[in-house]
């Protein structure tokens, strides 16, 4: 619980050592640390870890993701949460690529595998606590975001980069693949233009992407549950999306296309959230489903085959609903509509609109 009982004994420290009180790497560590000139505390239980953390607020917390007590990966998060200016190290002996990015996204400047090099862990604290005084600093005097604060994020970014064993060529190829994935994105959307928001969409989708993929512990035989909840979610299945699945799970993209193609729950086209099938099969058309069509294509500006720029609404024709004595008709997701006039289709697509607005509304509270 405590080696000399320093954690209990210090105000103040400039690295907290949370790894197992059984794990003999520990006092290597902090002998290392002290002889670097830094004070370094110790605790071999997550949850004890993270409340001398609150308490101590050191600069550094160097943590072993097999910490007893918690996930190491959970500790990582709460310690943004304590305090943002505390820079988190990982250390650990189970290193892989998807932990280490999982890692970096938890906020871990570094990410060092066992066994440990004295001059590199030494080297990582430096960067980490003067990362740590550039955060406290500019706490509370945030500079705007202009071009030097963005290039001092993209520095970091690309730190971390290097951390991983990857160099600069290998951090602006999948910059640029992904920029390009974006462009291709807004091209079928038809979004062309919204450079910025383009790009914040895209990130979001790829990070619930990684959140789903995460649920299933990247197991790629569960690509197909993964592929339907990404539907579910986005509503179809963008290039991009299938791409960065095809890269985390390591599964070829072909393949990814094939069940795509295979299953008709899964779509490769965007659907809104809405699905409206206008009927023009014989009956509807001997009844007026030209009107109708007419009508739905005008009070949403759709030809059939189209989706709205905000993805509510998707207009399709099909041959036959199997309802043909409603004539004419059309289905809005699972409900039949017949014979709508031009006031009940007003009314229709406001409630859809003002429906999809509370889920958002909801799912954003
Ligand atoms: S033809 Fe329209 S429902 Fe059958």
């Amino acid at each position: 619980m405590s080696l000399n009982g320093k954690e209990l004994e210090m105000n103040t420290m400039d690295v907290l050592l949370l790894m197992g009180d059984a794990d003999s790497t520990r006092e290597d560590c902090r002998r290392e640390l002290e002889k670097g000139g830094y004070r370094a505390g110790v605790a071999g239980d997550g949850r004890k870890g993270l409340a001398l953390i609150a308490k101590e607020r050191p600069r550094v917390a160097v943590i072993d993701l097999d910490i007893p007590g918690m996930k190491g990966m959970e500790a990582l998060k709460e310690i943004a949460g304590i305090d943002p200016a505390i820079v988190p190290i990982v250390l650990t002996g189970s290193g892989s690529v998807d932990s280490a990015v999982e890692s970096m996204k938890n906020g871990a400047s570094d990410y060092i595998t066992r066994p440990f090099d004295p001059h590199a862990l030494l080297e990582s604290v430096r960067r980490a606590a003067a990362l740590s005084e550039s955060r406290k600093q500019s706490a509370g005097q945030a500079p705007a975001a202009d071009r030097q604060t963005m290039a001092l994020k993209g520095l970091e970014l690309l730190g971390q980069y290097y951390s991983l064993g990857l160099d600069k060529r290998d951090f602006l190829g999948e910059l640029t693949r992904l920029e390009n994935e974006a462009k291709r994105h807004a091209e079928t959307v038809g979004n062309i233009g919204e450079k910025e928001k383009l790009l914040r969409d895209m990130l979001e989708q790829l990070n619930l992407v990684d959140e789903i993929i995460a649920k299933y512990d990247y197991d790629k035989s569960t690509v197909l549950q993964i592929m339907l909840e990404v539907q579910t979610r986005l509503n179809w299945l963008p290039g991009h999306v299938l791409r960065w699945i095809s890269r985390r799970l390591k599964v070829s993209l072909s393949h990814l296309y094939t069940i795509a193609n295979f299953y008709e729950a899964l779509s490769l086209e965007p659907v809104g959230t809405y699905k409206i099938e206008v009927c023009t099969g014989t009956a509807c058309h001997v009844r007026g489903a030209n009107g109708l069509n007419t009508s739905v294509s005008a009070l949403l500006g759709l030809e059939p085959g189209q989706t709205d720029a905000d993805m509510t609404f998707t207009l399709t024709n099909v041959h036959c609903l199997g309802c043909c004595a409603l004539a004419p008709v059309m289905k809005i997701n699972d409900q039949y509509y017949s014979n709508p006039s031009t006031r009940d289709l007003e009314k229709i697509f406001e409630s859809l609109r003002r429906e999809k607005k509370n889920d958002i509304a909801v799912e954003n509270a």
